[in-house]
């Protein structure tokens, strides 16, 4: 890691800005050093002697310190990192971020930089979930602001769900891989599927799967910060399309396929679509109407399969085909079976058992599987594991 590299760590209120104290000891020994911004809810967890001891730099907190002004004016703050991350990030500064406000130093600094931003929210399960916040995180991805959590468990408040800020070990993984990253696949051109497709029976209902879309909208963010040339194939999801990719919509398989050979040539293919694998053969044109006594009778054909199709291509094979294996059991000797049979370089092999909450959920745990072995990555939220991977891509491309 460059010795040079900076964060500038907004912290705002909340019971886990404690964390944020080992998360800047611990890019510390990664060689990254931190400024701080903290708002005025957060010096009322953390205080600024216990942050700059750990930092080692003033800790600023006023926008009209005149003071700061003269050493360091809040426009120069915002642009002289090379990251910006708020964490914890509370429904309040992720509102004002949605909204432009710049009424204190770290929203104006939010405003005023020209660095990649990243968040890391954290609050009471209800106040996350409520749709005026979900509806602010949309605004901000499709800005292509990063989202690193937050995670599911016990809250400090007592009630469970999802708000828990990200473990530091977490926050440091995707802070540095962000750092690392930078513009590390520049000049590449990627094709990424995600979400579900869906089949129709006839013109008002169909046949789906409930594939969020989550992980493969995190990869294509991932990539494309890291200066490649996204296409986004994604069937119907509920989130916004990332900042900075080529987004291309579809429902059916057939259009999957169809938008997928059109991305190419590519060199890196990413299939994290969860594609129906049949599609309805006798699917009615016009509404299927109810008949007394009579069950209509559906019949099902293969759908073609995206990856083996484009993974078998003779002409514009690319070079690093990445597919998924979702698995309730024996993990990876299915993923094993599926990357000889799918004719990927690699396999995610993604544990789906209905306990480990990864379908639909914000988190995952998954085993990098290549024809040579396996590696484990650790569970973590859905934005480092794309983070992780986007690492391990540039890895790969670097020592071909
Ligand atoms: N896939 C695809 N086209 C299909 C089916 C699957 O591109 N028609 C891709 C998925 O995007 C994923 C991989 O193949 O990368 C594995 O998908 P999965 O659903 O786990 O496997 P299946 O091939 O459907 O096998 P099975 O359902 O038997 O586990």
């Amino acid at each position: 890691m460059n010795q040079s590299q900076r964060l500038l760590l907004i912290i705002s209120g909340g019971i886990a800005a404690y964390k944020c104290l080992e998360l800047i000891r611990r890019l510390q020994d990664h060689g990254v050093s931190t400024r701080v911004i903290l708002t005025k809810s957060g010096s009322e967890f953390v205080t600024p002697l216990s942050i700059s001891a750990l930092s080692g730099e003033k800790v600023y907190q006023d926008l009209f310190d005149l003071t700061d002004e003269q050493e360091m004016g809040h426009i120069r703050l915002s642009r002289e990192a090379d990251l910006v991350l708020v964490a914890p990030a509370t429904a309040d500064i992720l509102a004002k971020m949605a909204a432009g406000l710049a009424n204190d130093l770290a929203t104006t600094a939010l405003l005023a930089t020209d660095k990649p931003v990243m968040v890391a929210p954290a609050m009471n399960p209800m106040m996350w979930q409520h749709p005026a916040t979900q509806a602010n995180m949309e605004t901000l991805k499709s800005r292509g602001i990063a989202v690193i959590g937050p995670e599911a468990g016990d809250m400090a408040c007592g009630e469970q769900g999802s708000g828990r800020l990200v473990e530091p070990a977490d926050l440091v993984q995707a802070v540095l891989s962000r750092l690392q990253q930078a513009q590390t696949l520049a000049g590449k051109k990627v094709l990424v599927t995600a979400g579900p497709t869906i089949e129709p029976i006839d013109p008002v209902r169909y046949i789906s799967n409930h594939s969020s879309g989550k992980q493969g909208y995190a990869i294509a963010t991932a990539l494309a910060a890291a200066g490649a040339d996204v296409t986004l194939v994604s069937g119907p999801t509920k989130l916004a399309p990332p900042q900075g990719v080529n987004f291309v919509s579809v429902q059916t398989a057939d259009e999957m396929l169809s938008a997928s050979k059109a991305a190419l040539p590519v060199d890196i293919a990413v299939f994290a679509a969860a594609v129906a694998d049949y599609k309805v053969s006798n699917a009615a044109s016009q509404k299927i109407k109810k008949k007394d006594g009579k069950t209509p009778k559906l019949e099902f054909e293969a759908n073609p399969d995206i990856l083996a199709t484009i993974a078998s291509k003779k002409e514009s094979r690319p070079d690093l085909v990445i597919g998924f294996a979702a698995e309730t059991e024996n993990l990876l000797e299915n993923a094993q079976s599926k990357l000889i049979k799918k004719g990927c370089d690699w396999v995610l092999a993604n544990d789906v058992a209905e306990e480990t909450g990864t379908f639909g959920g914000d988190a995952s745990e998954v085993h990098l599987v290549r024809s040579d072995g396996s590696e484990s990555w650790r569970h973590q939220c859905k934005q480092a594991t794309a983070h992780q991977l986007a690492a391990a891509i540039a890895e790969e491309l670097k020592g071909r």
